[in-house]
This record gives structure tokens, C-alpha cells and sequence, in this order.
């Protein structure tokens, strides 16, 4: 990495340059220092200049047409050139663009593609931003007569049961020759409903074709059941097609109604959301679908159905994940307009470049049946400022001007009717961010206004870690009342009992029972899914990434994760914590969640401590007893009957390791990811609470080790890299498949325990 001179020149001789994939994120192969310009806030890890280049040959046979390069996000300011030719600068590091590459291209011999990403000017992120072309780019050929970029919007004015229309812009390229346009719908089985053809106007170089296609019984698509169309354009001219172009489509209606709150294809339901950063943990952000793929199946498995991608547009691979896995998406734009958070940030380039940013976003991501929501920022510090007056209705016109079927929002720290924002009227929905003791009031404020929780909680906790006794809250770093000085702890960790939140934030309990008793509260985003790299709040420095989430760095679920799960699905949960090794005689709290019964009796070495019944408002019960080691048992019943039962076992020494991977086949396409959790056992197979052996990893054959963690939030080592420490019990390795099918054998050894071997298929 660093600074090229003449990095653009087709004659520089690059022959020493690594040779690498994309999408690709230099920071995450760095060291952790809090000296690092980003600062732990922006994750400690090394920012800079990096310089990409590729070379390519176009066949002759595409003299006749017209060649395109799509970045799918470059962070941040890249310039990009062809053969020594600059295409463009493009500041905003969330945002998808497209060059045309045509008239600088060589037909049949060699062009030579440069782009220097700048990421050198920090702190710019209040999180971890990553660094390079750490999204997928495309080479793209089409006909000279073709759909235009993102060329499509795609709406469904009217639903119902019985029928569904379905109104098709296509923009097209012309050339003054007639043309027909031909626009299909196929269900989700591949199967042809209907299609339209339409003459096309090619009087100009560029038409609009508006067509409406009639559906009869369709199937509606809902967070339970996503069910996709496709719809496919065709542009005909003469009897050859010229351009296919394909639209997901997916055919629902909703809506956020001031008493009732939100419904969807006529069904009253919460949006129960989270938001999460765009980091992959060990991976960092070079985005991966299949680490994304797993993130949202960890979050399913909890009972979420809503994501918001704080604070910016996110990989298109999440938006296509959500229309397919059934998720409420609130797609979000901005982290601050004219005036920054950062020294850096957006706000230095937010003048010349919003409407052209929104424009874009909104262009790519308007036809997903996943996103419901437009934010057109976080906490935009213009809340309190005059010039909000003017900026957040001009925002909203930019978004009504593209789409009017999803209402705006801004997510605000301040949402009392002071905010500007607010004030100006531009919101259809008003964003709350915390403030929940407020929700039940809220129409005393805004009488006739529909309510959406932006973002909650920000609970604390580290995975598998308890301080006793559990039953008080505490505001970390510091008492919301002032004269109560929080004392933190000297490890850096927080109980993971979610009694701990940032003084404006509140714990997971406190804002779901808030949440759940009023219909017109239509929904919340958590703040966060999963932890990310960067804001180690409580702490800083060691402490390199967040302990807000629900999910920790590695993938790891803390006990929080069963509580929602107990509320928020069907499934019959029965969750007791904390681990039992303790020092003899001390008093430990022992929470259970449960659901699907009327009681838990927990039971110590075969001695009942009681049954326990949730009360009110209740989402856990707790036991307070002196430790002694052996078993503990918890059961619970309904009507007296048996539902579920768990134990926890006092764990002995460490003796073995344990391998489990989430998908032993995978496929050999070199992005293909095993997830592999790595378990320290005692002799008896109980995983050791407190275990953090360092462990080796080997791999042969067709994989390698794409990143290691362990989800501990103070860990300096690298990524990178074929060990790791185990944390509380835990470390996880993931497995990238290479191009080659074959099998993968993975290996991990540790100083005096037994080692694991576990064999993957590449196919
Ligand atoms: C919010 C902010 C988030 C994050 C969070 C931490 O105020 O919108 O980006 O900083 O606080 O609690």
C-alpha cells in the first residue's frame, strides 16, 4: 500500500505489484495500534493510499458496442483511469457508479484499468470504514440499443387477493431505429405469467417506456414467506433481442398507520430490526455473500425481520439477501449532511455531491421488495440548526422525485419538536433513536403522526462474561444521574446479563416492554445485530470494536440472543446462564428465558431451588444461590407437563478440542465460506468457560483461511492469520474455498490438549 507516482500510466511497470482478489480491504490485513490515524473509534486499524490496477484484453467482436466498468463501493475517494484516460472521482466510499469505458478502450489488444483509493485523510468514520475496492466490480458489454443503467423501476399501485398491477418503466437507450420492448414476469418456480410487448418511441436517443401488466392471484411476498417474481426485459429490434435485462420483483403492500402502526399485505406486525454496520468481522469489509448470507440466518434464527444499513447504502449482495430471506429494509443514506461528525467525513464533499449520492442510491435500490424505508440520515447534528428547514425537504424531493412508495425517515437523537428536521414536515415517519420512556407520549407531540424506532437500546455486554449480582442497571461509561459514578471494569469486559447501557441508550428488557405494549409503535432497529469493529463503547483503547451487539464479532450468540428468540419466534426455547464454574460459596444470579410454559424449576445437584414463574411484565426469572459445583438443572413445564430441560455442567480442566463447522460441502467458486466454531472441552465434553488456549490451525487442499476470531472486543492480534486464542470457551476460523473442487482438511492443535481434524468438501 501507499502512493504510486504516475499509478495511472499504462507505461508503469507494475510487475512487483501483488496479485490479489477483489473485493478486497487492506485495513483488515493491518495491525491494531491506537496510534492508527482512524483511532479505535474507527477501529485502530491502518488507513492510507492503495493503488489497483488490471489489465484486460477486449475482443474486436465488441467494436460495435458499448463497454462499462460498475464499482459496487469503493472506500473512499477513488480515482479511476483507462489506458492513462481519468474517468471520474468519486468521494463517497458506501456508493455504487458506473464509467463508460468505450471510447478510451483498444478493441483486441491490451487496457490497462487504474484506481488509487484515498483513505488517508482521518479520522472520516465514526466506525470501521475498511479501506479499498472492498465491494465486486463488473465489466460490462451491451448493444448500443440497450437498457440504461439501472434502467428499470418496477411498482405494484395496486394489490389485492384477487390481482395485482404491476407498472414497468423501462428507460432504453435508442438509436432512432423502431424498437419494441418486451417485458416478461416469471414466478418463482421459472415459469412464465404474462408478458407485454410495446412499441418503443426511438425518435431521441433515449426513451421511457411505461407498461402495466395485470396479475391475477399473485403470490404476495411477506417476511415468512418471500415470495419472488422476475421480471425480464427484452428490447427487440426487428426479430433479434438487443439487451435482456432482468428486475426482481416481489408483490406486497403495506402500511404505517398512526394508531395501529405497521401492517404488511394487510397484517398487523412489528418491525423487529436491527441495525448493523457493514463490517464481516475477521473479514472486515471486502463484502462476501455468503458472510453475509450468515449473518442474516443468525439474526432469522433470533426472530428478526428488519434491518437497517446504518448509516449508508449498503453491498447490493444484502438488498438481494433481504428480497430473498424475507427482511424490512430501512436503506439509509447519510450519517451527517453539511455539518460533520468527523474531521473528515462526508460533510467535506456532502455540498457538491448529495443530490448526485441519493440520486444513485435511490436508482439502485428502488426496485427491491426488501426495502420499505428511506432514512435520509442518522442523527444529523442540523437537527438543531435552521438550515435543516431547507435541507431535509430538498433530500425528501430528491427521494419522492424517484420513488413514493416508501415513506422517509431521519433517525433522530433529539425527536422532540424542536428538531428542525421534524419541524420542516419532510418526514412521513418520525424516527426516534432511544428516548423510549418518551414512546408512550408520543402523541401528545405529534398528534396524527406515524411513529418508527430508528434505533434502541445500545445494550452493553461481552459474550460469556458475568458480574454478579445482576440485578440492578448500570449506564456505562458513565451514570445517567452524574453523582453515581459507575466504576467500569479493569478487564474491559461487561456482564453479559444486558443490565448495561450507555446513559442514552437502555437495556434489551427495558425497551421491548416498551415496544410490545403499543400498536402504533410500528417497530425498532436495535442497536446492534451483531458487534463491529470500532466505537468500543464503554471502553477505548484496548478495547478495538463495539459490545453492542446482540451477536458478537465472531459470529457467537450472547444471552440476550434467547430472549428475543423466547418473544420474538415460535420456537420453544429454554435458556439458562451464567456457565457454572465459580469460586465455591459465592451467590450467583442464574436467569433463565423461557417461553411456551408456565414455569422453570431449577434444580442444583438434584436439590430444588424453586420453581419460578415471569410476573407482568417479566421476560426472564432469576435464582440467587451459592455456587457449588456439579449440575445444574433447569426444567420447564406447562400444565405440569415437561416442555424442555438443560443443564450446565461445572466444566473441569481443558483437555480437547472440538470442531464444528456450518457447512461441511461448499462450493469451490474461491468465495465459498465455511464457518468453523472452535470449542475447548474438558474431558467430558463440556465446553471450559473460561478457556483461552492459544490454538494453531493448518489447512491442506482446496481452502484457506480467510480470517480467525474469537469475539474478543480487546484482542490485538491479526486476523489474518492461522491461530487464535480461544475466548470464554470459543474461537472461530473461517474457511474460504479456493477455484478447485476437492477436499479441505482442517487441523487445530494446542499445547496439551487432544487436537481436531475436520474434512470439508469443495465441490
Ligand atoms: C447512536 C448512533 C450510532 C452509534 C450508537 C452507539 O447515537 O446513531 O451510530 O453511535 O449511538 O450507541
Amino acid at each position: 500500500m501507499g502512493d504510486v507516482k504516475d499509478g495511472e500510466k499504462v507505461s508503469l511497470n507494475d510487475a512487483n505489484w501483488r496479485q490479489l482478489n477483489l473485493p478486497h480491504d487492506w485495513s483488515i490485513e493491518g495491525a491494531f495500534s491506537k496510534d492508527n490515524p482512524a483511532s479505535p473509534e474507527g477501529g485502530a486499524l491502518p488507513g492510507g493510499i492503495g493503488w489497483y490496477r488490471k489489465t484486460f484484453i477486449v475482443p474486436a467482436a465488441s467494436k460495435s458496442k458499448l463497454v462499462y466498468i460498475d464499482f459496487d463501493g469503493v472506500y473512499q475517494k477513488s480515482d479511476v483511469w483507462i489506458n492513462g484516460h481519468h474517468l471520474g472521482f468519486r468521494p463517497n466510499g458506501y456508493i455504487s457508479f458506473r464509467y463508460e469505458l468505450t471510447p478510451y478502450l483498444k478493441f483486441s489488444g491490451k487496457n490497462t484499468i487504474a484506481v488509487k483509493v484515498d483513505n488517508s485523510a482521518q479520522p472520516n468514520s465514526r466506525w470501521y470504514s475498511g479501506s479499498g475496492i472492498y465491494r465486486n466490480v463488473w465489466l460490462v458489454t451491451t448493444n448500443k440499443i440497450a437498457i440504461d443503467h439501472w434502467g428499470t423501476y418496477v411498482t405494484t399501485p395496486k394489490v389485492d387477493k384477487a390481482s395485482a398491477l404491476v407498472h414497468i418503466e423501462t428507460s432504453i437507450g435508442t438509436s432512432g431505429k423502431p424498437l419494441k420492448l418486451k417485458t416478461s414476469i416469471y414466478n418463482q418456480s421459472g415459469q412464465l405469467v404474462k408478458s407485454e410487448v410495446s412499441p418503443v418511441d426511438a425518435s431521441g436517443d433515449k426513451t421511457k417506456v411505461n407498461q402495466d401488466i395485470q396479475i391475477a392471484r399473485p403470490e404476495l411476498w411477506s417476511v415468512e414467506r418471500p415470495y419472488l417474481y422476475k421480471v425480464v426485459s427484452q428490447v427487440l429490434n426487428g426479430n433479434s433481442v438487443t439487451d435482456t435485462y432482468t428486475t426482481p420483483l416481489g408483490i406486497r403492500y403495506f402500511n404505517f398507520d398512526v394508531d395501529k402502526g405497521f401492517s404488511l399485505n394487510g397484517k398487523p406486525m412489528k418491525i423487529l430490526g436491527v441495525c448493523d454496520h457493514h463490517d464481516l468481522g475477521s473479514l472486515g469489509a471486502a463484502v462476501n455473500t455468503r458472510a453475509l448470507e450468515r449473518q442474516l440466518q443468525i439474526l432469522k434464527g433470533m426472530g428478526v425481520n428488519g434491518i437497517r444499513t446504518s448509516h449508508n447504502p449498503p453491498a447490493p449482495e444484502l438488498l438481494d439477501l433481504c428480497d430473498k430471506m424475507g427482511f424490512i429494509v430501512m436503506d439509509e443514506a447519510f450519517d451527517c449532511w453539511e455539518r460533520g461528525k468527523a474531521k473528515y467525513d462526508y460533510h467535506l464533499y456532502f455540498k457538491e455531491w448529495h443530490k448526485r449520492d441519493l440520486e444513485d442510491q435511490l436508482l439502485r435500490d428502488r426496485n427491491h421488495p426488501s426495502v420499505f424505508i428511506w432514512s435520509i440520515g442518522n442523527e444529523i447534528p442540523q437537527q438543531s440548526d435552521t438550515s435543516a428547514l431547507r435541507l431535509a425537504p430538498e433530500l425528501a424531493g430528491i427521494v419522492h422525485s424517484l420513488d413514493k412508495t416508501r415513506p422517509i425517515t431521519t433517525a433522530n437523537n433529539d425527536p422532540g419538536p424542536r428538531n428542525k428536521i421534524i419541524q420542516s414536515g419532510a418526514l412521513d415517519l418520525i424516527g426516534y433513536n432511544y428516548s423510549e420512556r418518551d414512546y408512550p407520549t408520543f402523541h401528545d407531540r405529534y398528534p396524527g403522526k406515524k411513529f418508527i424506532a430508528t434505533e434502541t437500546t445500545s445494550g452493553l455486554e461481552t459474550r460469556g462474561h458475568y458480574d454478579m449480582p445482576s440485578d440492578s442497571v448500570l449506564r456505562w461509561p458513565t451514570a445517567r444521574d452524574w453523582k453515581t459514578k459507575a466504576k467500569m471494569n479493569d478487564d474491559f469486559t461487561v456482564s453479559a446479563y444486558d443490565n448495561v447501557s450507555p446513559p442514552w441508550g437502555s437495556t434489551h428488557e427495558e425497551t421491548w416492554k416498551v415496544m410490545k405494549k403499543y400498536d402504533f409503535l410500528s417497530g425498532m432497529f436495535i442497536w446492534t445485530g451483531f458487534d463491529y469493529l470500532g466505537e468500543p463503547t464503554p471502553y477505548s483503547w484496548p478495547a478495538r470494536s463495539s459490545y453492542f451487539g446482540i451477536v458478537d464479532l465472531a459470529g457467537f450468540p450472547k444471552d440476550v440472543y434467547y430472549m428475543y428468540q423466547s418473544e420474538w419466534t415460535n420456537k420453544t426455547v429454554l435458556h439458562i446462564f451464567p456457565h457454572w464454574n465459580w469460586e465455591p460459596g459465592k451467590l450467583i444470579d442464574v436467569w433463565a428465558y423461557y417461553n411456551h410454559a408456565d414455569e422453570v424449576e431449577l434444580y442444583l445437584n438434584g436439590k430444588s431451588l424453586g420453581v419460578k414463574k415471569k410476573n407482568g411484565e417479566d421476560l426472564h426469572v432469576m435464582w440467587r444461590l451459592k455456587f457449588e459445583p456439579g449440575t445444574l438443572k433447569a426444567v420447564s413445564r406447562k400444565n405440569g407437563k415437561v416442555v424442555l430441560t438443560k443443564e450446565i455442567h461445572t466444566a473441569g480442566k481443558p483437555a480437547k478440542i472440538e470442531l464444528i463447522a456450518d457447512r461441511k460441502a461448499i462450493k469451490a467458486d474461491g468465495r465459498d465460506l465455511s464457518f468453523i466454531t472452535v470449542r475447548i472441552l474438558d474431558k467430558d465434553g463440556n465446553v471450559v468457560p473460561n478457556a483461552d488456549n492459544l490454538v494453531n490451525f493448518k489447512i491442506n487442499g482446496q481452502g484457506f483461511i480467510a480470517g480467525v476470531d474469537n469475539g474478543n472486543e480487546t484482542d490485538h492480534e491479526p486476523f489474518k492469520t492461522s491461530y487464535r486464542k480461544a475466548f470464554n470457551g470459543l474461537a472461530l476460523a473461517i474457511v474460504q474455498a479456493k477455484e478447485k473442487a476437492g477436499t479441505v482438511s482442517f487441523t487445530a492443535t494446542s499445547e496439551g490438549l487432544k487436537g481436531a481434524t475436520i474434512v470439508l468438501q469443495a465441490k
